[in-house]
């Protein structure tokens, strides 16, 4: 049985992992996977977390099976959060929140009770869009195709070219957006053009499916979150993921939701039933402490307000940093506009470099980025990034 099993290639980014482990090279630096560092390289521990950890330590508590949907608290935080405690939505028990092994958890949630659904629905992805998406929803039964969206020559978004892809999409199609700080061109669209994607969303009877995995990074909480609100203003049905990866820092507790918004809190209890055979028959209920860290933050104002500070700390280096990017580029004698770098938003730079000149930052530079010519900004520090440059500079 087993003989005949072919080696599957490495994951495009945390395959990356695996290699920049594995290289001797002491100057090697990691922009691969989407993961923040602080300035001194260290992944950070937010005090806030600390805070809620403490907490939790001071009142140990049993750990029995939390229901399968998740922890309550933890689950109406993620609402809150996401559309707003006093929105209507929220207010009218209209959408169903589940707790789901981070933003990849929640998005395969998804997939798979739409698959239920609609199995023979096509999904649309951005054209480039995160590297698991077409895995992810290919693995879950569905046809993958893509929607224009990065436009290399302008090194912005082939706004008109998406919105007729998605104007011609049949009924039912699932589109799945990145809300804010795409991965991994880092150009998001206006809010007057997510206006128009609402619009033929919502003419075309497509079933959007917002990953929300960087909120935070890009303007602000409000400000990436923005496009729900118009999305919940619509009166639409839709389908948003929630990762904490990042925003916590709390990549290894996998703490991320999945909320369906519904028309009624009725279709809401039949969606939520749904979803927890979904969670049942694949890894029964989750986990604990991740949710209860989040939880505690969210829910005491104190540790709340420290989050937005902390959060906003990371924005702030990244932003910082791709200024220092642009910087040092040009004094490396690199004439050609750069002002891209600045203008993405989040964690990522597309930075135009194709596969063979990133795996020569790989290979004679120890410079870690994704194939796709994807580096991840907010791993970038005042003590790597004159390496980052020589490599890229080199490269070039
Ligand atoms: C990334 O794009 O690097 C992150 O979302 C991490 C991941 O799981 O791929």
């Amino acid at each position: 049985l087993l003989s005949a099993v072919e080696m599957a290639p490495r994951d495009p980014i945390l395959g990356l992992n695996e290699q920049f482990a594995a290289d001797p090279n002491p100057a090697k630096v990691n922009l691969g996977v989407g993961v923040y560092f602080d300035e001194d390289g260290k992944l950070p521990l937010l005090k806030c977390v600390q805070a809620a950890q403490q907490q939790l330590l001071e009142a140990p508590k049993p750990r029995g099976y939390l229901p399968i949907d998740g922890m309550a608290a933890y689950d109406q935080a993620v609402q809150a959060l996401a559309f707003g405690a006093e929105s209507e939505a929220v207010k009218a028990g209209r959408i169903a929140t589940v707790q789901a092994l981070g933003g990849t958890g929640g998005l395969k949630i998804g997939a798979d009770f739409l698959k239920r659904l609609n199995p023979s629905a096509t999904v649309l992805i951005s054209d480039p869009s995160w590297e698991n998406h077409r895995a992810l929803f290919q693995n879950a039964g569905f046809a993958v195709d893509t929607y224009p969206y990065y436009d290399a020559a302008t090194r912005g978004v082939r706004f008109e070219a998406m919105l007729q892809a998605l104007g011609a999409a049949p009924a039912g199609t699932v589109v799945v957006l990145h809300a804010c700080c795409h991965n991994p061109t880092g150009c998001d669209i206006t809010p007057a053009q997510w206006a128009q994607v609402v619009e033929v969303v919502k003419a075309r009877g497509l079933v959007a499916f917002l990953d929300m995995a960087y909120q935070g990074f890009g303007e602000g909480i409000a400000e990436d979150g923005a496009v729900v609100q118009q999305f919940l203003a619509a009166g639409l049905d839709f389908f948003v993921s929630t990762s904490f990866s990042k925003s916590f820092s709390l990549y290894g507790e996998r703490v991320g939701a999945l909320s369906v918004v519904c028309a009624s809190k009725d279709e809401a209890a039949r969606v939520l039933s749904q979803l927890k055979i979904v969670i049942r028959t694949n890894y029964s209920n989750p986990p604990t402490f991740g949710a209860q860290v989040v939880a505690t933050v969210l829910n005491t104002p104190a540790l709340r307000a420290l989050w937005e500070e902390e959060l906003a700390g990371m924005r702030e280096r990244i932003k910082a940093m791709r200024v220092a990017l642009v910087e040092k580029l040009r004094a490396a004698g690199v004439t050609q506009d750069l002002s891209y770098i600045t203008a993405q938003k989040g964690m990522f730079s597309y930075s135009g470099l194709s596969k063979d000149q990133m795996q020569r930052l790989r290979s004679e530079f120890g410079v870690y980025g994704v194939d796709s010519g994807r580096i991840c900004v907010a791993a970038i520090n005042g003590r790597n990034i004159d390496a980052v440059v020589k490599g890229i500079v080199s490269v070039m």
